[in-house]
């Protein structure tokens, strides 16, 4: 952070994934596609599903308590509540609200962002924002999804792609030089057609002819995404470490968000880091947009992978198009 702001840290970090797995084996008795195919092109063996009856705070909620247990705080304490997310409970009020409900965290202020994959690492920037300048002290930050809800499980081209599951750190003050040391974040409007939902809001609103036409389910292009993100992984981060003033040798641990291995592998190439130094989930997870990074890094975490000083950059990119990276030191 820079001059006259106050440092601001992860102080508190959860993450939960709903309980119904889908194999790839799963798939295959309902769409053409092979266990084969999706491991060699994405990576991905498994995904979760959230329940009929579970929505996007339900996931959440559940992330949210793990984080506010880790930090040892109370709901109350909280002064506000982030929610990155693209698949909320519904189009207002914000996601955020019904997770304060939930939590009973009477003091908090609540609003949703949406920034699709790099949703996490926005709300870090937001959040830490609030803190830095001293306007709060306790922030929450969720980043929750329940992708099965807007895929089109007949299309082969995105159903294999994505699963669901939510992480939620708490920001707070942390030592001058710890936590939370420069962001990167951009945006390409350019390409807000690559990747959408067409249906279900103002431009399109709900009707017969939308639900006929498959219009409320996530839509695309895959090779123009997979294209983009190869090239802004390794970018954000370069400049994210140049912000902060460190070269890529100092990095400790690298945190990418989890859309496919390929895409991964060519941004540790690029970044010259070692396997060892990266964390990897997709295999059980797929890309859980918002959430891929936060759970991953909850994982990395309790797995014993971070410990307390190790440099850490998270990149996320996706929809909008949008990305984000962060580096951090870790101070837990
Ligand atoms: O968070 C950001 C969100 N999105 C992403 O990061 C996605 C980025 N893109 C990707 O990861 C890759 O582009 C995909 C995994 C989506 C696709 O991989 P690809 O190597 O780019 O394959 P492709 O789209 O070029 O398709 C190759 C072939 C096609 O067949 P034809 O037209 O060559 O006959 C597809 O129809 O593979 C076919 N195909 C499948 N085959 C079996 C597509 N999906 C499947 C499938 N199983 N599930």
């Amino acid at each position: 952070m820079g001059a006259n702001l106050q440092s601001v840290g992860i102080t508190g970090l959860g993450a939960w994934v709903p309980e119904q797995v889908i194999t790839n084996q799963n798939l295959m008795q309902t769409i053409d596609t092979s266990d084969e195919w999706i491991v060699t092109r994405t990576g991905i063996s498994e995904r979760r599903k959230a329940a009929a009856h579970e929505a996007v705070s339900d996931l959440g909620i559940r992330a949210a308590r793990a984080a506010l247990a880790d930090a040892g705080i109370r709901a109350e304490e909280l002064d506000l509540i982030l929610v990155a997310t693209i698949t909320p409970d519904m189009l207002f009020p914000a996601t955020a609200c019904l997770i304060q409900q939930e939590l009973g965290a009477t003091g908090a202020a609540a609003f949703d962002l949406s920034a699709a994959c790099s949703g996490f690492i926005y709300g870090l920037a937001v959040g830490s924002q609030f803190v830095a300048t001293g306007m709060y002290r306790k922030v929450l930050v969720v980043a929750t999804e329940t992708m099965s809800k807007v895929v089109n499980w007949q299309d082969r081209n995105t159903c294999i792609l994505f699963g669901d599951g939510a992480g939620a750190v708490v920001l707070q003050p942390v030592e001058e030089g710890w936590g939370l040391l420069s962001f990167d974040l951009g945006s390409d409007g350019t390409g807000a057609d690559l990747l959408k939902l067409p249906a279900g809001g103002s431009r399109k609103p709900a009707s017969l002819e939308t639900v006929q036409n498959g219009e409320h389910y996530l839509t695309m292009n895959g090779n123009e995404v997979f294209k983009f993100a190869v090239k802004i992984m390794g970018d954000t981060a370069l400049k994210c470490l140049q912000k902060a003033g460190l070269s890529t040798e100092e990095i400790d641990f690298f945190v990418p968000h989890q859309a496919n291995t390929r895409i991964i592998e060519a941004a540790v190439k690029r970044l010259g880091l070692s396997n060892k130094k990266v964390y990897v989930n997709l295999d059980k997870y797929g890309n859980m947009s918002s959430a891929s990074v936060p759970v991953a890094l909850a994982e990395a975490v309790n797995k014993g992978f971070i410990k307390k000083g190790d440099l850490l950059v998270l990149v996320g990119f996706g929809a909008g198009l949008t990305w984000g990276s962060c580096v951090l030191k870790w101070s837990k």
